[in-house]
């Protein structure tokens, strides 16, 4: 049974969905800078509990940014970050995050199935021994991405595609109520896509909530309920078919995608878009 099923119809028709509650993630007034120019400036945005949500915007627009500032992973100059309700520090074991892929070092010496194991890090401690149960339970996330054929193989062996779907099974195995993940289908083919897309609406169903980096403006419709558009600040947020709009869009990318490409976006399928929005919101792989 999903959240949705189990929203209340309030009396007078509205729906309390558990979106009415606490956000999953809710960020106000962040500012982040690198130099002197802000990658984020003061943006609020809530990430509704129990819904898809895609962070979409040009490269550059602060989309990483955002996340791994609200994570702590870099600092802010301000903003105040809340976890389903709670600060963040109280709530860390509640989220996982899948960083973007060319963030990560593939050199490392590791196998896949300690890649995964990583995940379980709260269960385990620092020193805590590996037991069979942890092996099962991360095989099992292993299963769910299809990667069980590889437990033993090197992670720096894999394909991007395969990496990919490793780092999904690492999340999983954190048993999360909240998954970042930034670019999930950068680079991967169309079966991983799908295959991955699956297991982030089986965590959607299971009550979960995910919020995904995602540059495929054709499978926005498709594959996510929410929507928040940025560059640099908050251009747009709220359900797909509110705050996806041939205005929105055009805000966000500025001239970088044609009318006519916004147009057929906001038909549903995409169809007629290039693979890769323009030069600047390409679908595929990046340098
Ligand atoms: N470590 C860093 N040092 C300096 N500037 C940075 C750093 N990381 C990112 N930036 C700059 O901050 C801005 C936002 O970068 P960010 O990586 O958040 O963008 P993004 O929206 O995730 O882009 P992409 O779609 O390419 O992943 C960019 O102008 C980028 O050049
Ligand atoms: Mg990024």
């Amino acid at each position: 049974m999903t959240p949705a099923d189990l929203a209340l119809a309030a009396k007078d028709g509205t729906v309390l969905t558990p979106a009415a509650e606490a956000p999953a993630l809710s960020i106000r007034g962040m500012t982040v800078s690198y130099a002197e120019k802000p990658a984020i400036f003061s943006v609020d945005a809530d990430f509704a509990a129990g819904a898809m949500t895609a962070i979409v915007g040009p490269n550059g627009a602060g989309k990483s940014t955002l996340l791994k500032a609200a994570l702590g992973v870099i600092p802010r100059l301000s903003g105040e970050v809340s976890v389903f309700g709670t600060p963040l520090e109280t709530a860390r074991a509640r989220v996982a995050y899948v960083p973007q892929r060319a963030s990560v070092d593939w050199d490392f010496p590791t196998r896949v199935i300690d890649v995964v194991l990583m995940g379980l890090y709260r269960e385990l401690g620092l020193l805590g021994r590996v037991r069979a149960a942890h092996r099962a339970k991360a095989e099992a996330c292993l299963a769910r991405v299809g990667m069980s054929d590889f437990a033993a193989r090197q992670i720096g062996q894999l394909s991007g595609g395969q990496q990919q779907r490793v780092f999904l099974a690492r999340a999983l195995a954190q048993e999360a109520d909240l998954y970042l993940l930034d670019e999930p289908f950068a680079g991967v083919d169309a079966a991983t896509e799908a295959a991955i897309i699956e297991v982030l609406k089986t965590l959607k169903d299971q009550g979960k909530s995910v919020v995904a980096v995602h540059h495929d403006l054709a499978t926005v419709t498709r594959y996510f309920d929410r929507v928040l558009l940025l560059n640099v600040r908050k251009i747009a947020a709220g359900p797909v078919a509110q705050a996806f709009t041939p205005q929105t869009l055009a805000a966000t990318y500025g001239g970088r995608l044609a009318s006519a490409q916004i147009d057929q976006l906001r038909l549903g399928d995409g169809a007629g878009l290039p693979t890769g929005a323009g030069p600047e919101a390409g679908a595929g792989p990046k340098a």
